[in-house]
């Protein structure tokens, strides 16, 4: 069997007690059945970083840990992933810096990555890189010679061609793009806006299949909507609803249904329109005052950067206004926590829940909305109430789904789901178990991989003429 060669910027080590994030642990159970080597940023900087990347072996996985200097971090990371890509790719053009310097330094650690990564390949290998901090990466493997199938998959959503074009030499990223064999999006729609973006923008040309030309090169585009481990993630619900702090959370609801969110504090997960939420539900429906308890569990994410400074302190002031304006000696509506849990902890926590609040204003796919559906009792499920920006929306279509930006209209989601009866919850919550029992991690994971293995060499073989 071929190996499998993951890439990411985010690598979680074995043993490392850094949270890892939806990526990371969707990468975790990707290597999990079949092996492989694992390279990507060891979360440390170093003034002076080794030449070659640190190895590690455990099982049957292989992880190369590479450091990135103090300035890397600030420019690379900080400042053109999450700085100027990060807004970009979530539509949120006004958040969005753009420096060349740090463009520059994108484009370096790219170069820097692909050197390092290049020596460790076979030539059988099957590359598979992970988003929008590697665009770059597979034009930089294929110019070090590196002729074995690449493969991308993007995470977050891709923008419409007139967002895209806010970013400057946004002819080269999509061009990049192309040195891959396939590139994977999360949705039809990404896909589309994808080829759009070739056709429109590159001046490329479209053909059957997402098979497309842009600048002499042939590359291919596909949905591959990424799940989760969904079996696994049932039996860590089904043991944590007995753990410590699962009974600790139950004592402190007093038999009141739970409305839980579980997001990184992150402008695109729609955090201060969920607080404005809750306040209108707490004054159209005031029946239901004292009679829940909503739990936000939001972990520091990107601290260094403004943006995310400026959302911590909008968010701290909103569930301070929210909880003076309803709290009670005993009882207040938001308990608003900036710490992260273990997964079996978030586990058990999801499968209390009675509402799962999943309302990011653009995401990707957004695997807390299939995890809270895993976690269900399925004889008392709860409801996911759903933003339709998320990718998940496209197969939980019976959620309650909401456009975030309608605070009336997510308060009304939230009135639904907690009056709604049983047979009605059962009803919509078997049917999005379905979806998340067919489309796991396992069949993103080989469907991805079955589809760039069987796609032609394109990126190494000599430049393909455009067609007229
Ligand atoms: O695609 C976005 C994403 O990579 C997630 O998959 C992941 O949870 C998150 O960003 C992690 O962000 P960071 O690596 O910046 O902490």
């Amino acid at each position: 069997m071929t190996r499998l060669v993951i890439v990411s910027n985010r690598l979680s080590l074995p043993g490392s007690s850094t949270q890892a994030g939806g990526l990371a642990v969707a990468m975790r159970e990707a290597l999990k059945e079949r092996g492989g080597l694992w390279f990507g940023w060891s979360g440390e900087t170093a003034e002076e970083p080794d030449a070659a990347p640190r190895l590690v072996s455990k099982g049957n996985v292989t992880y190369a840990a590479v450091d990135l200097t103090p300035d890397e971090h600030r420019l690379y990371y900080l400042g053109f992933a999450n700085g100027t890509l990060w807004p970009l790719l979530h539509l949120r053009l006004g958040l969005m810096e753009y420096r060349r310097e740090a463009a520059r330094a994108y484009g370096e650690v790219n170069r820097r990555f692909a050197a390092m990564l290049a020596p460790l390949l076979r030539p059988d290998d099957l590359i598979w890189v992970h988003d929008y901090h590697l665009f770059p990466l597979g034009e930089e493997l294929r110019k070090l010679g590196v002729k074995s199938r690449i493969g991308f998959f993007l995470h977050t959503p891709f923008p419409p061609a007139e967002i895209l074009i806010a970013l400057p030499r946004h002819e080269a990223l999509l061009a990049s793009l192309s040195f891959y064999d396939l590139v994977g999006m999360q949705t039809e729609d990404c896909v589309r806006a994808f080829l759009h973006c070739i056709v429109d923008v590159a001046g490329g040309v479209e053909q059957a299949d997402g098979v497309y030309e842009v600048r002499g090169q042939t590359g291919r585009v596909a949905a591959f909507p990424i799940g989760i481990d969904t079996e696994g993630f049932m039996s860590l619900a089904q043991r944590a609803e007995h753990s410590a702090e699962t009974r600790r959370l139950d004592e402190s609801l007093a038999g009141r249904p739970l409305v839980l969110g579980i997001d990184r504090l992150d402008y695109s997960k729609g955090i201060p329109q969920r607080f404005d939420a809750m306040d209108a539900l707490l004054t159209d429906w005031p029946e239901h005052r004292r009679q829940f308890n909503y739990l936000q569990i939001t972990p520091h994410s990107r601290g260094e950067v403004a943006q995310y400074r400026a959302l911590r302190r909008e968010i701290e002031g909103l569930a301070g206004r929210v909880n003076g304006k309803f709290a009670e000696f005993d009882w207040s509506p938001i308990r608003y926590l900036n710490r992260s849990f273990s997964r079996p902890t978030l586990a058990g926590f999801l499968r209390r829940s009675r509402i799962g609040l999943v309302t990011p204003l653009r995401d990707g796919m957004n695997l807390v909305a299939k995890e809270f559906v895993a976690a269900q009792n399925p004889q008392d499920p709860g409801v996911l109430v759903l933003s339709r920006f998320a990718g998940a929306a496209r197969e939980l279509t019976t959620a309650l789904l909401v456009n975030p930006i309608d605070i009336d209209a997510t308060a009304a989601a939230l009135h639904r789901g907690l009056i709604m009866p049983r047979e009605e919850r059962i009803e919509r919550w078997s049917a999005m178990m379905t979806i998340i029992q067919r489309n796991t991690i396992d069949t993103w994971r080989s469907d991805f991989l079955a589809t760039l293995a069987a796609t032609p060499l394109a990126g190494a073989q000599p430049p393909l003429r455009l067609s007229a």
